[in-house]
């Protein structure tokens, strides 16, 4: 079975609301490529500006993350539900920055990833080791982990519709990329771990991304790997470079 590649940006803390739009009109006609899903993940504040700009478009809007509460008394957080309403289709959970500065943990992912799904939005769930981690041997023990506790309670059906991105944290803004062999081997065992935890159908039908220092001289070679199934593109995410990511073939 085909899967359809996914290519994402995510912004971080970048683009105020107005540079958001400008950046939206300027990638537009640069990002159509029908075979691909093209994706751009956004702050809180630009979702609904961003959202207005790319009507029309093949783009869809993600944010970069969301609270696991329903709604009340979580000041400064932003729910599911708001995210729907306003148009959003895409959230990313988990990303090494949220677990590094704002004290994610596997537990909180698993939550994150459950609200996301009852509500209908595509959870883009981030995994990654440390240069440490790598160095020590154990990133297969360690994304196994990963992916294990993120699909606590996650059905097959929902798990099928999920996206994960692989994102060694060494590579994430660093210049340093992946060699297509270490990205294509990890992303391989997320799908076993998938095909170990449910079964070969759903393993088959995940979408796996591979992030960290993507660009559009990596993303060609990347994006041909078996179980690579497109990006999340960080820094060429905001440039016109995001476009030639998209149309890597
Ligand atoms: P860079 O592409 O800037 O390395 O960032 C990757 C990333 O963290 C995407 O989520």
């Amino acid at each position: 079975m085909a899967r359809k590649k996914i290519i994402a940006g995510n912004w971080k803390m970048n683009m105020t609301p107005s540079q958001a739009v400008a950046l939206v009109n300027e990638l537009k006609p640069l990002v159509e490529n029908k075979e691909v899903d093209v994706v751009f993940c956004v702050p809180a504040i630009d979702l609904i500006p961003v959202i207005e700009a790319a009507k029309g478009s093949n783009i869809q809007i993600g944010a970069e993350n969301m609270y696991f509460e329903e709604k009340g008394a979580y000041t400064g957080e932003i729910s599911a539900e708001m995210l729907v309403d306003a148009g959003v289709k895409y959230v990313i959970i988990g990303h090494s920055e949220r677990r590094e500065y704002f004290a994610e943990t596997d537990e909180t992912v698993n939550k994150k990833v459950l609200q996301a799904l009852k509500h209908k939005i595509t959870p883009i769930i981030c995994c990654g080791e440390s240069l440490t981690q790598r160095e020590q041997g154990i990133t297969i023990d360690w994304i196994r982990q990963q992916i294990k506790i993120a699909f606590l309670q996650v059905t097959a059906e929902q798990a099928a519709t999920t996206v994960i991105a692989y994102e060694p944290i060494w590579a994430i803004g660093t210049g340093k990329v992946a060699t297509t062999e270490q990205a294509q081997e990890v992303c391989k065992a997320i799908r076993e771990c998938i095909g170990e935890i449910y079964d070969a159908q759903t393993a088959a039908a995940i979408r796996i991304q591979y992030g960290g220092s993507v660009s559009a001289a990596s993303a060609p070679e990347l994006f041909a790997q078996e179980d690579i199934d497109g990006g999340l593109v960080g820094g060429a995410s905001l440039k016109p470079d995001f476009g030639k990511i998209v149309n890597y073939k």
